[in-house]
């Protein structure tokens, strides 16, 4: 059994620090700590206030614009003034519980549901990735009997209490797996030997996960997979190398589910679902991020029996889940998407966007790989002998914020840059970062 992997905390402001920043910054800081104590988590060496965002910007309380690369939430831009309007008009007008009719939800769940292939008709909303989660967990035990599920060394799924225990990137150091999960090694395509088959050697690690829970005694029920590994470190790549994975879940009576929750909502320019560049068909799909632009919105998508199965079990009710607010946000998202064209965007700012990492990476060893699809993006840093290079990744991330660039950090060992703008990001924006990120290399 593998052990759990932790991405390491580079871009983590150190809490120690907060007297060291001293004037207004250094006493925000202070008393955020006196209020959120251990769990305060703050982004950079020196951390960002934010006072407005608008399109790919965010601007600090000095009016500073930042290129926000990193942001997969709001999948529009910041701030788009069509989902304002629509939260807006909703506001003033209606916002209940989920136990009356309204017609605007089944408005949103129709367009929603016409973004998947016919059999997964049936929609459940929640308000955040994580409960989606722990309702797609629920869903394959209750279909299948079985409690054992396998994941990513480097998954993350969320935060509720069975979503933890599927997210073995948040296990502090020396915590180890619950008994029903298995963890197999990412996708990593780059860091395979010469002549493997990535989907091969993926769908044969899964098949031994599963030996070894049954060998246990514990019963397959599912595989989770980021269907673009983002925490493991981004890959999208070949197309279809996850059908062979699909077919062995399947053969040992398990349910796949696809946590969309980062890809999703057009980001890899090739319709809304990463799990379509695969060619499979998953049996849950779970949702998040960008669903509600903002606005917290999340939701699972799955075939009408397995959610039969799961109701019979037990009632699921969600006060704010698919509230009148988050009906209106939801489908803004879904209109703009389509009428801004914004996932042919992702496409072909993706491709441009990396052919110029690549170009940079011709002349820059360190740059070991640049990968993805659409906006979604992975850039390896690496050192001699193509060694992880984190240290590299932590100075990058910080050196960029101070060209006013915003990017983040995946990976087993924190050294893949992660590249994940609005999709409205353009030609011109990529320019700016592709410039900044040179200039860092350059003096790095
Ligand atoms: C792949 C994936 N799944 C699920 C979640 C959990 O979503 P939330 O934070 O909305 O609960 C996240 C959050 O980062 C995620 O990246």
């Amino acid at each position: 059994m593998t052990e759990p992997k932790q991405i390491l905390a580079l871009n983590r402001f150190e809490a120690g620090r907060a007297g060291a920043l001293g004037g207004r910054l250094g006493a925000l800081v202070e008393k955020r700590q006196r209020c959120f104590g251990a769990s305060s988590v703050l982004f950079y060496e020196q951390p960002l206030e934010i006072a407005r965002a608008e399109g790919v910007f965010m601007y600090d309380i000095d009016g500073r614009p930042y290129l926000d690369v990193y942001n997969n939430v709001p999948v529009l831009g910041h701030c788009h003034p069509a989902v304002v309007a629509a939260m807006s008009e909703q506001a003033a007008r209606l916002n209940t519980n989920t136990r009356y009719l309204y017609e605007n939800l089944t408005t949103y769940a129709e367009t929603l549901l016409g973004t998947f292939p016919p059999v997964l008709s049936n929609l459940l909303l929640t308000c955040t990735g994580s409960e989606a989660n722990d309702i797609a967990l629920r869903i394959a035990r209750s279909r299948t009997g079985g409690s054992g599920f396998v994941v990513t060394e480097t998954a993350y799924h969320g935060n509720t209490s069975a979503v933890m225990e599927i997210s073995p990137s948040s296990y502090r150091k020396g915590r180890p797996l619950s008994a029903h999960i298995r963890t197999v090694p990412a996708p990593d395509s780059f860091r395979l030997a010469a002549g493997e088959d990535v989907g091969e050697v993926f769908a044969g690690h899964l098949e031994q996960a599963i030996a070894d829970l049954e060998r246990n005694g514990i019963r397959f029920a599912g595989l989770v997979v980021d269907t673009i590994f983002s925490s493991d470190g981004v890959f999208a790549d070949p197309p279809g190398f996850l059908a062979k994975a699909v077919d062995v879940v399947h053969r040992a009576g398990g349910l796949f589910i696809a946590d969309e929750v980062q890809p999703g909502f057009g980001r890899t320019g090739q319709g809304h679902w990463c799990f379509q560049r695969h060619g499979v068909e998953p049996d849950v799909v779970t949702l998040g991020k960008p669903m509600g632009n903002g606005y917290p919105m999340g939701g699972v998508v799955t075939r009408p029996e397995l959610l039969e199965g799961f109701c019979a079990e037990t009632g699921y009710f969600n006060t704010f889940a698919g509230n009148p607010v988050a009906a209106a946000a939801g489908q803004a998202v879904l209109d703009v998407l389509e009428q801004e064209g914004l996932i042919a965007n992702a496409d072909r700012v993706g491709r441009y966007l990396r052919d110029g990492l690549r170009r940079m990476g011709q002349a820059d060893a360190r740059i070991g790989d640049v990968r993805g699809v659409g906006l979604f993006i992975g850039l390896e840093l690496v050192g001699g002998g193509g060694a992880p290079d984190a240290a590299l990744a932590g100075l990058v991330i910080n050196a960029m914020k101070a060209r006013g660039v915003l990017i983040g950090a995946a990976g087993a060992y924190g050294n893949v840059l992660k590249i994940r703008p609005a999709l409205c990001f353009s030609e011109a924006n990529a320019d700016q970062f592709l410039a900044a990120l040179q200039d860092v290399l350059r003096q790095g």
